[in-house]
Order: structure tokens, then C-alpha cells, then sequence
């Protein structure tokens, strides 16, 4: 059994402890305050005794996976731990940092993994005598029910390293897909549209927050519309993820923030956390009702969809993932009701490219373009699953 370090208590660090002392390993936890380290300690013992009383567990499990946390505020801590992941905060001069002391307080083939969202795992690992350790591992919040983990070889990560990384989290019962090492990494660069479009959608005066919401809800099979995710994950974070992946990508305009998104940010409708986001959480608040329209809901669903296969099939043409990765990353990491692809498949690339084609002559933006993949299998008449 290898020995796992954690780096930051906080909301990942804490689950991503749980998962690794569940399946039986050592883990170290390591935070800088003391009280985040308390906090993560009398959290994980709450949700023991609740899953031993929902009889998921037995007491016995809850006992071992306890005692096989050490919570400490020393980084030296990990002189003998095989990997350690980082979940500290996302700042890139702050994680350099902090991996070159990783670096020197672990043993010479210790895997260094970071659970950024945003950072590359190259500049990351540029920080190590020996980069070839390095590794992205990516949880969804949070992490113990979450399956997916994105796991990301940089450009300077050995074979060895991947396939160590991939088999122990593999062992957690977690669903890894292995994607490169470019922003937003699948989940998050694929899930653009879901709020970009939906922005758009409204900002266009084509339909309302809760219509939209429910157009993607009712005829999507989406378990949350955009603008309830959006108030849910904080306009504040989703602006900053988008606007981050859209400097990223030097400025690409299909990954264009929006105004709507950033004056309710600004104003402090960050979301439920707030108590208004696009919508008021207020107790006595009553929200508009949508207009169920079932030509107009289809549409903004099936523009939407367009937009997420585009996105989806773009990733799939530039080697972000395998198709299978990318499917399974949206299904399992975001929870989507189908694969993107798989969805393509079902729908017909053909009308995809279809709809796509139209609306890009309607803007002339490129923001609409369809995916030159798109264009080449529909031409070959292919499909992505036969
Ligand atoms: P958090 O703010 O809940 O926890 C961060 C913890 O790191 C804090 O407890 C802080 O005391 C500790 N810390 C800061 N600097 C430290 C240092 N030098 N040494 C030891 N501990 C230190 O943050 P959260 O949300 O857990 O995020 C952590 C990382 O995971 C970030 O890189 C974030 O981008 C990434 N992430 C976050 C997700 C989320 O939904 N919150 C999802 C996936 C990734």
C-alpha cells in the first residue's frame, strides 16, 4: 500500500484524504493553519458516523479509514510518502514554490501531483530538479462522490509516473481519463458552451433565466439548467474559470465571457452563497415562472447542444482525449445525461454540422464555426461509436 501525502486541508485536500484513507492507504495531511487541519478532522468524522448510520459503511471501516489520517502542519512529514497530491491555492507563483520544498521533503521517487483546475502542469513541474515526477490529478468537488479524475501528463512527466498515478487512483474506484495538459483540461473546456450559450441565449432577449433553465432541464435531460449551476458553482468563480480559459486560449472567441455574467458578479449576485445570483434564494423570493414553449425550448436546447458537441468533437480533433475520455468526462465529471459523442451519433453529425454551419452564416463570428472533424466525418459519412 503506498503512503499518500495531501497538501492543503481545504475543500479538495480534505475529500481527496477520505477517498485515499478509505481505500486503506496512510495518508499525511498537510496544512499551513492549524485549524483548517482541526476543521477537515471533526468534518470527516461527521461524515463517518453518517454513512455508518445510512449503514453504507460499517464501524469498524470508519474506525480504519480515521486512523489512517495524520493531520500535521510539517511538510517534512512526507519523508516517506510515494506520492503527494497538492490542493493548496490556485496561485502559480505559490504552488512553484511550495513543489520545490515538496521536492525536497519527499523521497527522490516521490510522484508530485497537483489537483490545479486552471495552471498547466508544465510550469508546475519547471519547478522541479526532476520534472519528470510530475503529474496533474484533477477531482470534482467533492471529491469523495465524484467520480471522475482527470489525470494530466505534462510534456516533462515519465511513462512511469502516468501509469503508477492512473493504477492507484484507478484502485479507488474512481473513473480516470488521461487528457493533455492544455486549459480547462476536458471538463472544463468542453462545459463552455453550457453557460456561454446560455448567456448568449438571454442576452439575445430569445428567452428568459428560467425558461432557458428549463429548456435544458425538460427537453435536455440536464440535471441543472445553466443559471442554477451558474448560482450554484458562484458567478464570481464560473466568470473567473471562463474569462482564465478564454485568455488561455489566446483570445479564442468561442470562449468569450459575458457581460450579463460579469455585472451580476460585480453587483454581488455571486449565487445561492449570497443569497441572488440569477435568481434570489431569498426565502419569501418568488422567481419568474418559465414560458414553456415547447418550438422555443427546443431551440435554445438544440443551440446549446450544437455548441457542446462542437466543443466536444474540437477536442476530440486537436487530441485533448480519446473519444471515450471525453465522454466519459462529461458524463461522469459534470454528470450530463449522455456523451457528448455518443449524442452526436444519435442526433447525426450531419444535422449537427447543419445547424452549426447555420448559425455561424447567420453571426459570421467565429465563435459558430463547426470543428473541421466535423466537416471531414460527415463527408466520410462516420460516426464516432459504431
Ligand atoms: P481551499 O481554500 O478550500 O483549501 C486550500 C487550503 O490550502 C487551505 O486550507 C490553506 O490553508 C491551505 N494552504 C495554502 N497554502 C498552503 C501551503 N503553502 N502549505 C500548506 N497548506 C496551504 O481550496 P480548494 O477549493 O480545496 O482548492 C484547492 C485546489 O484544488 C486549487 O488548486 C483549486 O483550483 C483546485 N480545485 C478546486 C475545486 C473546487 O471545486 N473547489 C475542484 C477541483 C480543483
Amino acid at each position: 500500500m503506498m503512503q499518500i501525502g495531501v497538501l492543503g486541508g481545504g475543500t479538495m485536500g480534505s475529500g481527496i484524504a477520505q477517498v485515499a484513507a478509505q481505500n486503506g492507504h496512510k495518508v499525511v495531511l498537510v496544512d499551513l493553519n492549524k485549524d483548517v487541519l482541526h476543521n477537515s478532522k471533526v468534518k470527516l468524522a461527521k461524515i463517518m458516523a453518517r454513512l455508518v448510520e445510512k449503514e453504507r459503511i460499517n464501524e469498524e471501516h470508519s474506525n480504519e479509514a480515521q486512523s489512517n489520517i495524520v493531520y500535521s502542519q510539517e511538510i517534512n512529514d512526507f519523508k516517506n510518502c510515494e506520492i503527494v497530491i497538492e490542493a493548496i491555492v490556485e496561485n502559480i507563483d505559490i504552488k512553484t514554490k511550495v513543489f520545490k520544498q515538496l521536492e525536497s521533503a519527499t523521497p527522490k521517487e516521490c510522484i508530485l501531483a497537483s489537483n490545479t483546475s486552471s495552471l498547466s502542469i508544465a510550469s508546475i513541474g519547471a519547478a522541479l530538479e526532476n520534472p519528470e515526477k510530475i503529474i496533474g490529478v484533477h477531482f470534482f468537488n467533492p471529491a469523495p462522490l465524484m467520480p471522475l479524475v482527470e489525470i494530466i501528463p505534462a510534456v516533462q512527466t515519465s511513462e512511469k509516473t502516468l501509469e503508477t498515478t492512473k493504477a492507484l487512483i484507478d484502485s479507488w474506484g474512481k473513473v480516470t481519463v488521461v487528457c493533455k495538459d492544455t486549459p480547462g483540461f476536458i471538463v472544463n473546456r468542453v462545459a463552455r458552451p453550457f453557460y456561454g450559450e446560455a448567456l448568449r441565449i438571454y442576452e439575445e432577449g430569445i428567452a428568459d433565466f428560467a425558461t432557458i433553465d428549463w429548456a435544458m432541464t425538460s427537453l435536455g435531460g440536464f440535471r441543472m439548467g445553466p443559471f442554477t449551476l451558474m448560482d450554484y458553482i458562484g458567478n464570481d468563480v464560473n466568470y473567473t474559470v471562463t474569462e482564465t480559459v478564454f485568455k488561455s486560449f489566446y483570445y479564442d472567441p468561442r470562449y468569450k465571457p459575458s457581460f450579463t455574467q460579469k455585472r451580476h458578479a460585480e453587483a454581488g449576485y455571486l449565487g445561492r452563497k449570497s443569497g441572488r445570483g440569477f435568481f434570489d434564494y431569498a426565502e419569501e423570493a418568488t422567481n419568474p415562472k418559465p414560458i414553456e414553449d415547447p418550438i422555443i425550448g427546443k431551440k435554445i436546447k438544440d443551440r446549446i447542444l450544437m455548441m457542446l458537441i462542437n466543443e466536444a468533437v474540437d477536442a476530440v480533433f486537436l487530441n485533448i482525449g480519446s473519444k471515450k475520455a471525453i465522454d466519459l468526462a462529461m458524463t461522469k465529471g459534470v454528470n450530463y445525461p449522455k456523451g457528448l459523442l455518443a449524442w452526436a451519433d444519435e442526433i447525426g453529425l450531419e444535422t449537427v454540422l447543419e445547424n452549426l454551419d447555420s448559425m455561424f452564416h447567420e453571426y459570421g463570428e467565429d465563435r459558430y464555426r463547426p470543428s473541421p472533424l466535423m466537416r471531414r466525418m460527415v463527408l466520410n459519412n462516420e460516426k464516432f461509436f459504431s
